[in-house]
């Protein structure tokens, strides 16, 4: 550990020692205007955490130590920074609009990136015009994508974010092993008019190969030989496409230095794509690339996925907070703690270092969340009240898609502004002691009630405000936090880009399969058998 790291962990101290609160810091007139940050239109307001000036410039400096800025070059320029799988990282790419040669192994990416983005912009064109017809000459009506994890948790976020720009089939999504999933999905889907589209990076995942063979299974039962032409693929395995009758023409191909749960910005977005068209897309593409410019240029104090990371080392690191919530006052964006859990709990939950070491320090921390209001009615309580004191991230949109309902754009703005408020200042003993008074309370049991009343306060949030939640807005969002798990992995010394910890369950549920179906062997200890004999049907 570093001397930054011990000066750090002094401020925090010291300020803790001192009993200063967040709301203190606000006697500085400036604080906001040098808490806060600003890309296109996106405002990112950190002012109400516990950091202070001193705080900031030894997390810039620990930012500088880690080489942020230099790995974040490597990163943009294709240096194999997926050290463990030796693989290059640049999902950057898929969104770009530069056309210098990018070279990855010797040869220039941005060709095929183009290629593969003209052939599902024609692919899109032709759905959504109704010039590409169904195996009986019709139009597709509705469009199924069978993927999971990264080739699902991105379309389906994104998909349901840009609802108010649908106008293209409708898309639906299936991502569980468990029958109940593709069941209720296909139930009140006709198979003449559905296209099905196969996502997945390698080809091999149980859950979609199993979903894939009954919806092909669900197609042939109705179309017959037809169902070849209700099918499309997504995957890096070509080979693997093939072998499972998917004509070429409809395979949309990627290379393996696009992580799956980075993915959505090329061919695993064709469902986005396919919802609001190639231009809406690109739209898209272009709030990422925004995002990227910022990333890479701005200054580092004005820089919001550094600030961002920043911030959220100094929570997980420095004040020991195990968690973090997403709560964005966006219903359409009600699955983005999901998709965040993914993007970050798979890239950041690590525990060796990049020297092979095991981490010294806290790294990624447990991320959820739900759509505000909705959590107040829930979770809330514990945020205010609770024992553990869990950093907040609160999203909002200046303006919603429905005019004609401001008043609830109003109130969900007043709330998500409160919630804020109230998380840093809370309410003192004294405050809540004349409101159990008021509420015709004497004595102790005013002092009594008052006790419950009382909010400690000082618990901190951060805030993104952004226009409206446009296409753009919505790159912008996603690439500012691919950006900050970035961030914070390298600070945290461990590869963002693997995933080993998902493997070891898979590979216990292959071996469990036979004893499950009663084929014989035995379990390797007593509970998962006596699990297994409860289990029998
Ligand atoms: O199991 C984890 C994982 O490998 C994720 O990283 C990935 O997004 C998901 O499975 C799906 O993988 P694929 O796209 O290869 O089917």
């Amino acid at each position: 550990m570093s001397d930054v790291w011990s000066k750090l962990r002094i401020n925090h101290r010291n300020a803790e020692a001192a009993g200063r609160s967040i709301t203190d810091l606000f006697r500085a007139p400036d604080r906001f205007d040098t808490f806060s940050a600003r890309s296109d239109g996106m405002l990112l307001d950190v002012s109400k955490t516990g950091i202070d000036a001193a705080a900031l410039d030894l997390l810039l400096a620990l930012a500088q130590e880690a080489d942020v800025a230099g790995m974040r070059a490597a990163m943009f320029r294709g240096d194999r920074i997926n050290f463990t799988e030796d693989r290059a990282v640049l999902h950057t790419a898929l969104r770009a609009r530069e056309t210098k040669p990018l070279v990855v192994d010797g040869g220039d990416i941005r060709p095929a990136i183009q290629h593969t983005l003209d052939q599902m912009n024609d692919f899109a064109r032709e759905v959504r015009s109704g010039g590409l017809k169904t195996a009986e000459g019709g139009r597709f009506s509705d469009v199924v994508n069978i993927g999971i994890g990264g080739s699902d948790l991105g379309p389906a976020m994104a998909t349901a974010a840009l609802a108010p720009y649908h106008d293209g089939p409708r898309c639906h999504f299936v991502s569980n092993v468990d029958g109940a999933h593709i069941t209720d999905v296909l139930r009140g889907l006709d198979p003449a008019t559905t296209l099905v589209i196969i996502a997945s990076k390698t080809f091999t995942t149980t859950e979609t190969m199993t979903n894939a063979r009954t919806a092909i299974h669900w197609l042939r039962s109705a179309l017959g030989n037809g169902a070849t032409s209700h099918l499309a693929a997504v995957s890096t395995a070509l080979d693997r496409t093939a072998e499972l009758g998917i004509p070429g023409a409809r395979v949309f191909g990627f290379a393996d230095w696009v992580g799956g749960r980075y993915s959505l910005w090329g061919p695993v977005g064709l469902p986005i794509m396919l919802a609001i068209g190639p231009e809406r897309f690109r739209e898209f593409l272009d709030g990422g690339t925004a995002m990227d410019a910022h990333f890479c240029t701005a200054e580092p104090r004005e820089n919001m996925p550094l600030l961002m990371g920043l911030v959220g080392i100094w929570h997980r690191d420095i004040c020991g907070y195990g968690t973090r919530a997403v709560l964005p006052y966006d219903q359409r964006l009600a699955r983005l703690p999901a998709y965040l859990q993914q993007l970050d709990m798979e890239s950041n939950g690590k525990r060796v270092t990049r020297s092979g070491e095991v981490a010294a320090h806290g790294t990624g921390p447990i991320v959820w969340g739900e759509a505000g209001t909705n959590g107040q009615h829930a979770f809330f309580q514990l945020l205010h009240q609770g024992t553990q004191v869990v950093p907040a991230e609160f999203l909002i949109a200046a303006e919603g898609h429905e005019p004609e309902l401001g008043a609830h754009h109003d109130l969900l703005k007043a709330n998500c502004l409160a919630q804020s408020e109230a998380l840093m200042t809370g309410r003192s003993f004294d405050a809540a002691l004349e409101i159990a008074r008021a509420a015709g309370f004497e004595g102790d049991a005013a002092r009594r009630q008052a006790q419950h009343r009382t909010f400690p306060g000082n618990r901190p949030s951060i805030t993104l405000a952004y226009p409206k939640l446009t296409p753009f807005a919505l790159g912008q969002i996603i690439a500012l936090y691919e950006h900050r798990v970035f961030v914070e992995g390298i600070i945290w010394g461990i590869n963002s880009f693997d995933q080993w910890g998902v493997e070891l369950g898979k590979e216990l549920a292959n071996a469990l399969l036979p004893l499950v179906r009663d084929e014989g062997g035995e379990a390797k200890n007593a509970s998962t058998q006596g699990l297994l004999d409860a289990l029998r049907r």
